[in-house]
Order: structure tokens, then sequence, then C-alpha cells
């Protein structure tokens, strides 16, 4: 088991290993005397996992109360939130109790804008059980909901108190979604990690380890020790996000995250080596790597609704927005480009 300590406006734990699940029942009692746990899932999720977590939190003597909703992005949003909302104040939920998110980034960022609203902030903590989250979401408090305009166009900075992966979750995990959880590993790598690159590159499945989970939260807590509020460096992290983010609205959200974020990162590297900002061996490593893991490659929709979609992200300021732009392997840097330019970007990327 790994600990990385994350030091932001709200210290806390990320814990990644196998078994933490049982353990967390102890660790809650611990942190959080006497309180109640709202445990909020998704179904597919708690079919799996709830039961024997709510057996265990009962046999801690913890009292608690399940929120669980349908799996799926479509269910990160308002109507959603409200719900979970009325069910905290339904059964008297104060700030003396904590609202637990066992799930994937849907569960964690909708559970953790709940805590983030409920009496103004009520303690939370995530139990991450996709890749995905573990290396990504569960970390670095961005908490949020999709509105009909785009993704995450609503939510809070709110650090958690605690996040518990328990790594033995990932053995049930889809493979479509254990491609998307690696795409956000491969993002790692292409932003600040040579050796990470190197490590995937000699065993993609690598992706999914321990050691490699606890070397990708390590990087995000750099990034948001760094930048917490994401004006900055923090936004490196958006590598693949802006065409990725358009791909999955474009899709009516039918393309997974992840992949869609593999999506951008091709079509962007594409068009750096076009423009001579990164050499072809770069986009040739990455998307021999997309390859190999069996991701997408390119984005399945014409550049201009690609870049019409784009310039509704929220990351757009204006008529401006910031592209982050690879220059090698582990290096990206921001550029801020007129929305006017998106197409050029998407053209040289290799759409039509
Ligand atoms: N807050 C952040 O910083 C941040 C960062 C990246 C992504 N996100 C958000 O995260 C979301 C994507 O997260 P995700 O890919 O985890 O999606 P998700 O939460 O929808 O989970 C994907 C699917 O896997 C299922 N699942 C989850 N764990 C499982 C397990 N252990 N075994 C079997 N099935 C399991 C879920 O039921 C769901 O159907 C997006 O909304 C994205 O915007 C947030």
């Amino acid at each position: 088991m790994r600990t990385i300590r994350i030091e932001a406006s709200r210290g806390y734990d990320v814990c990644v290993g196998p078994g933490l699940l049982k353990e967390a029942p102890g660790r809650l009692a611990a942190l959080f005397p006497g309180a109640r746990v709202m445990l909020v899932s998704d179904d597919r999720v708690f079919s799996l996992y709830g039961k024997t977590l709510l057996d265990d939190l009962a046999a801690a003597g913890t009292e608690t109360e399940t929120f669980v909703f349908p799996h799926g992005e479509k269910q990160k949003n308002l109507g959603t939130w409200g719900e979970l909302l009325e069910a905290l104040c339904r059964s008297g939920f104060t700030r003396a109790d904590v609202v637990a998110a066992l799930g994937g980034g849907v569960v964690g960022d909708l559970a953790g804008f709940a805590a983030a609203a409920y009496r103004r902030g009520i303690p939370f903590v995530q139990l991450p059980t996709t890749l995905l989250a573990a290396v990504d979401s569960s970390v670095g408090g961005k908490t949020g909901l999709d509105l009909a305009g785009g993704k995450n166009q609503v939510g809070a900075f709110y650090q958690p108190w605690l996040v518990l992966c328990d790594t033995e979750t990932l053995a049930t995990l889809p493979q479509e979604e254990v491609l998307g959880g690696s795409a956000e590993v491969v993002k790692y790598a292409m932003i600040g990690s040579e050796e990470l690159m190197r490590t995937l590159e000699a065993d993609p499945a690598a992706a999914r380890s321990e050691k490699v989970i606890a070397a990708c939260v390590e990087m995000k807590r750099d990034y948001v020790l760094a930048d917490e509020f994401d004006t900055g460096c923090r936004q490196m992290l958006n590598f693949g996000h802006t065409f990725g983010h358009a791909a999955e609205l474009l899709s009516d959200y039918r393309i997974p995250h992840g992949q869609a974020v593999a999506m951008g990162m091709a079509v962007m590297t594409r068009s750096a080596a076009e423009a001579g900002i990164c050499s072809r061996e770069t986009a040739d490593r990455l998307l021999r790597l997309l390859q190999r893991l069996g991701l997408p490659e390119t984005i399945p929709f014409p550049a201009e609704a690609v870049a019409r979609a784009a310039r509704s992200d929220k990351k757009a300021q204006g008529s401006r927005l910031t592209l982050i732009v690879p220059e090698g392997v582990g290096a990206c840097r921001a550029e801020t480009v007129d929305a006017s330019e998106l197409i050029a970007w998407l053209r040289r990327g290799g759409l039509t």
C-alpha cells in the first residue's frame, strides 16, 4: 500500500493498494468519530461493492444512509445532484457527518459537489473504483456537473478529507473502462514523464498497477500544490481535453471520457508534429502506444463541428482558448489561441 499526502487548502492522504475498502470503516471511524455516512454510488458499483461495505460499516458501529443512482455520465446533472441534496436533508445530515463517494469519476464529481454545497460544505471521502478516478478525478478537489450546454460547466473546488483507492476493485472494471483510465495515464506520461512513457511502452498493462497509479497521483499532487485553483500550470492536465470534451459533447456522451481524451491527445500531437512544435517521433510514439492499448487515434467528427463544440468548453475565455501542446514526450506547453484558429489546428491533426 502506498500513501501520498496532499497538502492543499485541506491536507489529506491518498492511499493506493489492495484491500482498502475493507479498511474503510475503521479509517472513517477514526477520522470522523460518531459520524453518519451517506454512501453515494451508482447502481453498477453498488451491486458489486455496496452491500459488503454497508455491512462492514454497520459492524464498525457506523450508521449509514445510501444514495444510489443509475450509472453513466448522463446522471452527472442538476437533477441527480438535487435528489442527493434532498436525501441528505431528509436524513438530517449535519456537518458532523460524511459523504462517501464509492465509484468512478461520475460518482466522485457528483457526490463531491453535493458535499461542497450541502450546508455550505460537509466532509467527504473518495473511494474510487475506476482507473480514471484512481489516477485523476478522485484527487485534487475538482467537483461538478454537466449542463445541457457542456461538460463540467458548474462545480466547486472542494478537496476530500481522504481518498482510499482499493486496487482490487479494478479487477471487475469492463475493458472499455480500463482503456479510458489508461488514456489518462498516457496523458501523465506525455505531460511530464519520459520514464512513465517507457514503462507503458514496455508493458501497456502496467497502467493499472499500484506503482503507476501512485506515480500518477504524485504527479497530480505536484500540479495541485503548485496551482490548486487551475489558473496556471494545472492546465497541463487538460492535455487532450479541449478536443476530447468536444468529441464527448458531439457524441452525446456515447464516447466515454477516457477514449475522448485519447482522441484529443492524438489529434493535438499530430497537429503539433505537423507544425514542427514536436518531432514526428514524439507523435509516432504516442500513436503507437494508443494503438497497442486499443485506444482511438482520431476524432470521428469534422473539424468545423469539433471547433464549434470546443468553443463551448468552460476553459474558453471569450474567443480565446488555451491549448496544451506537446513539445516532446514528457513536456507540454500552454498556448493561447483565437477560436478562429481551431479549425487549422484540427485539420493539421488529420480532421477533414
Ligand atoms: N474531477 C476531476 O478532476 C475529473 C478528472 C477527470 C475526469 N473527471 C470526470 O470523471 C468522469 C469519468 O469517470 P469514469 O471514467 O470513472 O466514469 P464512471 O464513473 O461513469 O464509471 C464508468 C463505468 O464503470 C462502472 N464501474 C465503476 N467502477 C467499477 C468497477 N470497479 N467494476 C465494474 N464497473 C465499474 C460504472 O458503473 C460506470 O458504468 C467524467 O464525468 C469526467 O468529467 C473528473
